[in-house]
């Protein structure tokens, strides 16, 4: 199969690119990604030389680049990853999440019916989902409630890609992970960010009382589960994907302080983010019975293990955070510890 897989020099694109590499070698993946800041061909680079991955810089807005691809390549099934996809950089600047999420989307879309691709997996998020209180889960008939603007562009994403299924006839499974973590994750979201600032004894800022819930699922454990989807899933249907590992942020930091052995004083309380989800819990009863997914790491094993690769892969995350990334996070990040303060 010739598999177009967008992000795939992101956090789960590239581990998903290697994960098929690894289990499909028959496969060609065409990896299309524009490298934004989250995007990093470092994360690839023990596909150097591999004649069956083919990286293409591009913006998923390019319909005709997209076609061309297409056509020359010889693409059956699109992987749809690329995304704006930090909460809090939404809240920052929404614009760029319309333009990529929604409208490249849409425009992903269009191109792959008018080459007649024939699936697209849409990968969502249980964000689209809002948030929920103390008890209960999201399953696939859930309410669409997204709270922020990351997760109405995914939603909207979500939706037109289901449009595009119902109206136009084009092939689509939608998937809605939650949390994930591991390698290469961008030291933007919690877990590494907390990981990399331990690291260096600096504070950890943990929004609110820290109370926050997600649902952790281990990054390999989506990819195999993706896999599945886009071979075996059915045509119109969505997908939760969860590993049921509900976690409070504060213990999460506590775990990753206890693994590095530094003090718990690293803790810093800082102003909630706008508009913070409470809790996302997933029900992933439908992937399981109807796919046979089950994931194959515990949470507790899984962090431990990327907690160890941080401490080991430390020029790469050096090398991601420098630049004009690292002037936007100081600037970020002093904020956050300015606002605590005040
Ligand atoms: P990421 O930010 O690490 O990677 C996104 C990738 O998309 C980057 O390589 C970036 O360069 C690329 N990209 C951004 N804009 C682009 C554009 N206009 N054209 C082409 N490429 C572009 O994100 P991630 O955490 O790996 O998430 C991947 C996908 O999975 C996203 O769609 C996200 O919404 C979804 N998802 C993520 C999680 C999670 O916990 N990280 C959970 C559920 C779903
Ligand atoms: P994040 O990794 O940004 O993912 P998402 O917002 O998509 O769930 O955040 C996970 C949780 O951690 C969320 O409840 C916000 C919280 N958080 C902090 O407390 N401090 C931080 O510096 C960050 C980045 C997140």
């Amino acid at each position: 199969m010739n598999v177009l897989v967008t992000g795939g020099c992101g956090f789960i694109g590239s581990n998903l690119v290697k994960y098929i590499r690894r289990h499909r070698p028959d496969w060609k993946v065409v990896n299309f990604d524009k490298l934004t800041y989250a995007g990093n061909l470092e994360n690839l680079t023990e596909l150097e030389g591999d004649p069956n991955h083919v990286f293409v810089r591009g913006d998923v807005g390019n319909k005709e680049l997209i076609e061309h691809l297409v056509r020359l390549h010889g693409i059956e099934a699109v992987m749809h990853l690329a995304a704006e996809s930090h909460v809090d950089r939404s809240i920052l600047g929404p614009e760029v999440f319309t333009v990529t999420n929604v409208l490249g989307t849409q425009v992903l879309l269009e191109a792959c019916r008018a080459t007649g691709v024939k699936r697209f997996l849409m990968v969502s998020t249980d964000e689209v989902y809002g948030s929920l209180g103390p008890t209960g889960s999201f399953t696939e008939t859930s309410p669409l409630q997204p709270s922020s603007v990351y997760s109405a562009s995914k939603t909207s994403a979500d939706l037109m890609a289901l449009a595009y299924e119902h109206t136009f006839g084009l092939d689509v499974v939608v998937t809605r992970c939650s949390n994930n973590y591991g390698r290469y994750q961008f030291p933007e979201k919690l877990i590494p960010l907390m990981v990399v600032n331990a690291l260096g004894d600096k504070p950890l800022p943990v929004y609110g009382d820290g109370g926050n819930v997600r649902d952790w699922l281990h990054v390999e454990d989506h990819c195999q589960a993706l896999l599945i989807a886009l071979e075996k899933g059915r045509r119109g249907e969505v997908y939760n994907i969860g590993g049921g590992a509900e976690r409070k942020n504060i213990e999460i930091v506590k775990g990753i302080l206890s693994a590095l052995s530094k003090p718990e004083t690293l803790i810093k309380y800082v102003k909630d983010r706008p508009g913070h989800d409470r809790r996302y819990a997933i029900d992933p009863a439908k992937i399981k019975a109807e796919l046979g997914w089950k994931p194959a790491h515990t949470f507790e094993q899984g962090l431990a293990e990327t907690v160890r690769w941080y401490v080991d892969n430390r020029p790469w995350w050096e090398r991601v955070m420098s630049g004009a990334y690292r002037q936007y996070f100081d600037t970020q990040y002093k904020a956050r510890l300015d606002q605590a303060a005040a």
